[in-house]
């Protein structure tokens, strides 16, 4: 099955309440050829509006990072989301949602087989990384499981309230691109 067939599944999923708020399915948006995943949380307002993933003022600051490392979700990397309906108030994702949901993310997985994943932020690298992952501590480490680098950062949400953690984000990304080097073929 390729992306588009399963994006199509997805658009119509009611397994989980969050069926019943949502505006649209926030599938998520990138290359079929991303070799680097990055995975968020779940939509927010605009995402939600819109069907697409951090197209926000938080979708911008990740824009502006994914540019300064040469990534752009349009031409080599994709990005997804734990959840892919709207929380009502942006609240984080119940347990039971995140379960719900986590099929869909398994399966954009095993068609990208992606190298390199990045979590943004704590419910992202708590799901995909380790259960008591933390940010403030482990962020910008890369952790090898089954062969796929995973590596966990500050949610862009987060730095736009908390400006300070900007530069440490920042030194993520760079350690990123050394990343991709090492470890990618064709995203650069
Ligand atoms: N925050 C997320 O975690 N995901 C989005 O797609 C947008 C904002
Ligand atoms: Fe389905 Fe996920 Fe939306 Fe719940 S959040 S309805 S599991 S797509």
């Amino acid at each position: 099955m390729d992306l588009e067939t399963l994006r199509t599944q997805c658009l119509s999923c009611t397994r989980c309440p969050l069926h019943t708020t949502r505006t649209n399915v926030v599938f998520g948006q990138g290359v079929p050829t991303a070799e680097v995943l990055f995975v968020g949380e779940g939509p927010g307002q605009s995402e939600d509006e819109q069907g697409l993933p951090f197209v926000g003022r938080s979708g911008q600051l990740l824009d502006k990072y994914l540019f300064a490392i040469d990534l752009d979700r349009n031409q080599n990397c994709y990005i997804a989301n734990i959840v892919k309906c709207r929380p009502p108030q942006n609240r984080d994702p119940l347990p039971a949602e995140s379960e719900a949901c986590m099929p869909w993310l398994r399966e954009q997985f095993r068609i990208l087989q992606p190298k390199i994943v990045v979590c943004l932020g704590r419910i992202a690298a708590q799901r995909m990384i380790r259960a008591d992952f933390s940010v403030t501590k482990e962020h910008g480490t890369f952790i090898e499981k089954g062969g796929i680098w995973f590596m966990g950062t500050f949610h862009p949400a987060a730095l736009l309230r908390q400006k300070q953690n900007k530069p440490d984000a920042f030194a993520d990304f760079l350690a990123l691109r050394e990343k991709i080097g090492q470890v990618c073929e064709h995203t650069y």
